[in-house]
């Protein structure tokens, strides 16, 4: 999704513009810009491609000036060119967005009869000639940009620069997040914290609905009816140590040999220091009297929830549904005022999850927020709020998140399960122990990278690829898939072992890899059926197994992939990492972008 940085500041804007903009390059983007404000001229720089082409024109091109606005954009109306690159621009007003502006084209029309002759294809641009338009009326800077927010419909993050105006931005938030940071009589704007981490560790959130009128020593915000709002000034933690690569060759590798660190701290956070018991701070949840649970997600954190379903179920004996945002928004299920619904993001500002959390907050008894970004738009409007405790995820194919997710998901799964009389002291003490231990079991299956990658070699040749997987182990072939397909552009497709004969077996020759994960459980005969059913059509097996499974069912596969024994119900989660590590060095080979894939963003803001 798009980035947006604002500075009202006492040095030179656009390098710390540049340098804020590549910290939201996590965010996936094909153009870049920044226009400053000089002695009162407006002046403006965009380049399209990665952030150095911009640096590269601003050596050549040099732009001054202490106030600026910044933007990486990751294109939704019109291609990625110069033109349509942000900041947009009408004369006396420059302006960035993130979000989509729904009523664009009526606005359009409406500007062109008034005789405004647009320049590019995008929904901004409309923005920034509406405001020109309020300017040329003889409105204010800070009225005429009220007046536009007032026109727009849609989701949107919006900074607004003026000509003739070196103290003042114009922010507004609707749908994407805004934050506004906090100098020494400087000023910032910026879309998450991180960006605005070296400047200041002071922010205040924007509001659904705000827009806020900053100068270098005032901050004054206004709700979306236009009265003063006092939002809290938050200090904020960002841990600037971990965004970068750290010596690793990407931020996706760096981040999956961080899960062993990452986990622990996660499981520590819900372990009773006292007792050593699996506890979820906060969680006031009478799960005795909950009917039932919904679980809303996207991508790799709705897989998460998938597994999650089968804890919930087979453990807390609770029923549990499970549905993608995109979906479950339009679908406006039913819901029981004695259910739960929980809300997993990475980012904690996917739109359609954001928007599903809305459609259920008045609905069920408590909203559930399991984020990695605990001052997300999903993380302040759910009831309770779990941190995983990933650290920052900067590559766009999410890892330890996903493993960190699955660590919060079995905490509050086990807390369900003692309310309700589900789990005994005893199995819980077990589990407790296979907890602590998971680290540590995950630190040695990193050690089967070169494995794995020579595995690769013939993988990155394939152009689809199958992965089974049975039980909670399905969603996680399904994560597999997606994992393959995000960073390698192979066409990768998950199925239920089970279904493999009614209809994806037609697709099995010896050219087709079938990845099968399976530990040695009481599901596992099932799958060594379906995996004779693939070798006896020719089909390549890369069996991912543990001892006893690779005892039992390795001969006649193409390759087999041991992982250390680990409890049935974590095995979804030490399991991720071959997952991961395929589709890493798949990529790897193929030379594709492995921490910003063509066409995807960290954060997708915009439904
Ligand atoms: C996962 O590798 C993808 N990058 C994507 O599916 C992601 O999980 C999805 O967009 C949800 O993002 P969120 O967790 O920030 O809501």
């Amino acid at each position: 999704m798009c980035g947006i940085v604002g500075i009202l500041g006492n040095h030179e804007a656009a390098p710390i513009l540049v340098d804020a903009l590549k910290r939201l390059e996590y965010r996936g983007y094909d153009s870049a810009g920044i226009a400053t404000v000089d002695a009162g001229k407006l002046g403006r720089r965009r380049a399209v491609g990665k952030l150095v082409n911009l640096s590269d024109l601003l050596v050549h091109n040099p732009i001054a000036g202490k106030a600026g606005i910044g933007h990486t954009r990751w294109a939704t109306h019109g291609v990625p060119n110069i033109v349509n690159s942000h900041p947009h621009r009408a004369k006396d007003v420059a302006v960035v967005h993130n979000g989509i502006i729904e009523n664009f084209k009526e606005l359009r029309d409406e500007l062109s009869q008034n005789g405004v002759v647009f320049e590019t294809d995008t929904d901004t641009e409309t923005v920034v000639q509406l405001c020109m338009s309020y300017l040329k009326d003889g409105l204010s800077p800070k009225y005429a940009a009220a007046a536009t927010i007032d026109r727009l419909e849609g989701a949107y993050a919006l900074c607004f620069l003026f000509e003739g105006e070196d103290d003042l931005l114009i922010a507004a938030r609707k749908g994407s997040p805004l934050a506004i940071g906090h100098g020494d009589g400087e000023m910032f704007v910026g879309s998450d914290a991180l960006a605005l981490a070296p400047m200041t560790d002071k922010v205040t959130y924007l509001d659904e609905g705000d827009w806020a009128i900053v100068t270098r020593t005032s901050l004054e915000i206004r709700d979306a009816s236009g009265t003063l709002a006092n939002r809290e000034m938050r200090t904020i933690k960002v841990d600037l140590g971990t965004s970068d690569k750290g010596g690793y060759k990407h931020y996706m590798m760096k981040e999956i040999a961080e899960q062993p660190t990452v986990l622990a701290e996660a499981i520590t956070h819900y372990t009773d220091p006292k007792t050593g018991g699996i506890s979820v701070p906060g969680l006031d949840i009478d799960f005795a009297n909950v009917d039932k649970i919904t679980m809303v997600a996207c991508g790799t954190a709705y897989l998460a929830c998938s597994v999650a379903k089968y804890w919930f179920e087979q453990v807390a004996r609770i029923p549990c549904e499970v549905d993608v945002a995109s979906e479950f928004r339009y679908r406006e299920p039913p819901m029981s005022d004695k259910s739960v619904a929980m809300f997993v993001s990475q980012s904690g500002e996917t739109a359609d999850t954001l928007a599903a959390l809305r459609y259920c907050s008045d609905k069920v008894s408590k909203t559930v927020a399991v984020v990695n970004v605990a001052e997300s738009s999903i993380s302040r409007e759910s009831d309770i709020s779990l941190p995983i405790h990933a650290g920052v995820e900067i590559g766009v194919a999410s890892t330890k998140a996903f493993t960190c997710q699955l660590i919060a998901l079995v905490a509050l799964v086990i807390s369900a399960a003692r309310a309700r009389g589900e789990l005994d002291a005893k199995s819980e003490q077990v589990l407790r122990t296979e907890l602590t231990s998971l680290p540590g079991i995950i630190n040695q299956s990193l050690a089967q990278q070169s494995e794995i990658d020579e595995v690769t070699i013939e993988l990155s040749k394939a152009s689809d690829a199958l992965f089974l997987g049975r039980g909670a182990m399905y969603p996680l072939a399904l994560e597999g898939a997606l994992k393959l397909k995000e960073i390698s552009y192979i066409h990768a497709e998950g199925y239920a072992s089970g279904e493999l004969k009614h209809g994806p077996i037609a697709l099995v020759d010896e050219h087709m890899p079938v990845i099968v994960l399976a530990p040695k459980d009481d599901l596992f005969d099932k799958t060594v059926s379906n995996m004779q059913e693939v070798m006896a059509r020719g089909g390549k097996v890369l069996l991912v197994t543990d001892p006893k499974g690779a005892e039992t069912a390795r001969d006649g596969v193409w390759k087999t992939i041991i992982m250390p024994p680990v409890h049935n119900m974590l095995a979804p989660i030490l399991y991720a990492i071959p997952a991961q590590l395929i589709a890493y060095y798949t990529a790897v080979r193929k030379g594709t972008d492995v921490d910003q894939p063509r066409n995807l963003a960290k954060s997708v803001t915009v439904e």
